[in-house]
């Protein structure tokens, strides 16, 4: 009791140091190998995914034009500024699962004439088709995003996919073009990224991978992106989780395909579930379940290895992406949501969720060139929460926020012995760090401290390299379940750090359970 005291007022109180937790001989030393030069970290891993499912869209982000709630054509003002923050590169729409039964007309021309539809994935509620192409699109504008759009293999047909392709892209006067035009966008969109089709070895249409192939090749050739001011990555649907079934035949295909076809990228879906369904509590758990958690996340790791190498074999010059489009927390939802709607709250477990998972794309940054977090707004691991016109930031939020330095900047290569901590019988790393330069050549360094019990003492060694200032910010919490909430929104909040420095050394305090993100001059 007094030890978790210790901790929580430790936490709270964690803006520079936490000298009474000092742990000696535990320290963990990182040097970082500022010779060599590591791979380009895509700003795409830090990509959105936004589901017609619950509350991510309707009222997450669309609220209407006539709407109390401020709001800019419809999409609110509150959330358009929150994802602004942390510069979202690229937003998946419209599913998942909704994506296979998704038919694009249905979501064009006057909002009151749109046909009613039904989302049988999620609720079985009606869709009502209010946000649909030039929604998504003014949205992802207003964001200052890339869109990807997943298109419809499962239930659709390539003449339909084509059709929206062409509406969306063409540049010149076709009948597509001038309807696009008469709905309000005579210019043709940018379309950044194309899902050829969502899980199609589940509820994309449970197809054999052999099955699957047939499909892609046909749809990588007739969805066509006619904006040469804006080149389109196709990205084939790959595995589920550690089979690699779909993984060789792609890339097979793929490797001898013929001049009539290419894609650009290999999706891969892993969400951190544990087991169906999902029963792991988002809140009230304890230090065995927050364990679980972790170390089912940092099984990313194994994934991205295991498919990264079968793609090797076909593509050795890694000309194709490995997207992880579908990643983040799948927990059990919040007792009272409505069936179906995926609502869970999101702790600051979660927050060393996002971090290890995005440490882990970053270090395999090489392939990883794209990811999107499940999913954006009130849909499971969530940035954002709304409730009618409040806002809440989750822990999650936070990370990405703190990790947008690492947007594009390159990797370099750390060296650390993580050490261990164990909770019952499950062991994990106490630390993980990763370290890039920006742009402007400043180092960057996160690190998370995966043991909720003890601070982690770092001790960092830069070779060759005189620091000054070692500044940022460190997302610590209360208890390892602290959530925020619309009654109180700023329990988990990132706070300002400084770190010793000496030299070419960096001594930092990690408190329990955290994250922290420096810079360094
Ligand atoms: O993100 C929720 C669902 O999970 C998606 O619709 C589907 O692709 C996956 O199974």
């Amino acid at each position: 009791m007094i030890r978790s005291l210790r901790l929580a007022l430790c936490a709270l109180a964690f803006a520079f140091v936490c000298p009474a937790m000092a742990a000696g001989k535990d320290d963990v030393s990182i040097t970082a190998d500022l010779a060599q030069q590591g791979p380009k970290i895509d700003r795409n891993i830090f990509g959105q995914f936004a589901e017609h499912l619950g509350r991510g869209l309707y009222e997450g982000v669309w609220v209407g034009p006539d709407s109390k709630i401020p709001n800019t054509r419809g999409i609110r003002n509150d959330v358009v500024a929150a994802l602004k923050a942390i510069k979202v590169p690229n937003v998946r729409w419209p599913g998942g699962c909704f994506a296979d039964e998704y038919h694009w007309r249905n979501g064009i021309g006057p909002r009151d004439k749109r046909p009613p539809t039904l989302n049988p994935n999620w609720g079985g509620v009606i869709e009502p088709n209010t946000f649909g192409t030039h929604e998504f699109m003014d949205f992802v504008q207003q964001i200052g995003a890339d869109a990807y759009i997943s298109i419809n293999v499962g239930s659709g047909t390539p003449a339909e996919a084509a059709d929206w392709l062409e509406y969306l892209t063409t540049p010149q006067p076709t009948a597509l073009a001038k309807e696009r035009a008469a709905n309000g966008h005579p210019a043709p969109y940018p379309v950044a990224l194309l899902g050829i089709g969502n899980e199609s070895w589940g509820c994309g249409g449970s197809m054999t991978p052999d099955e699957y192939v047939n499909h892609l090749k046909v749809y990588a050739r007739y969805a066509r992106n006619y904006n040469a001011a804006q080149p389109m990555r196709r990205i084939a649907v790959g595995p589920d989780g550690a089979d690699t079934g779909y993984t060789e035949a792609v890339m097979k295909a793929w490797k001898n395909k013929t001049w009539a076809w290419d894609i650009e990228g290999l999706s891969l879906h892993s969400y951190t579930v544990v087991k169906w369904p999902p029963s792991f509590k988002a809140t009230g758990f304890g230090e065995s379940e927050y364990a679980t958690i972790l170390k089912a996340t940092l099984n990313m790791e194994s994934l991205v290895s295991t498919h990264s190498a079968v793609m090797d074999q076909y593509d050795p010059d890694r000309k194709i992406a490995l997207v992880v489009d579908e990643w983040g927390a799948w927990l059990a939802p919040t007792p009272g949501s409505p069936e179906g709607f995926l609502e869970q709250q999101n702790s600051q477990r979660d927050a060393l969720v996002a971090a290890l998972n995005l440490n882990i794309f970053a270090r395999h940054a090489a392939r990883v060139r794209a990811a999107n977090i499940a999913q954006m707004v009130n849909v499971l691991q969530a940035m954002i929460f709304t409730r009618q016109e409040k806002m809440v930031l989750t822990p999650t939020y936070h990370v990405f926020h703190m990790y947008v330095p690492f947007q594009d900047a390159t990797l370099v290569p750390l060296q650390f012995q993580a050490g261990s901590w164990k909770a019952g019988d499950v062991e994990l790393p106490r630390v993980d760090a990763i370290a890039a330069r920006d742009a402007a050549g400043k180092l960057w360094v996160a690190l998370t401290n995966l043991d909720p019990g003890r601070v982690a003492r770092i001790d960092l060694t830069l070779p060759g390299k005189p620091v000054t200032r070692a500044n940022g910010q460190v997302l610590a919490a209360p208890k390892m379940d602290s959530v925020n909430s619309f009654e109180a929104p700023a329990v988990v909040a990132p706070k300002p750090y400084a770190a010793k420095v000496t030299g070419k050394r960096v001594a930092a305090e990690l408190a329990p359970a955290s994250i922290t993100v420096i810079g360094l001059e």
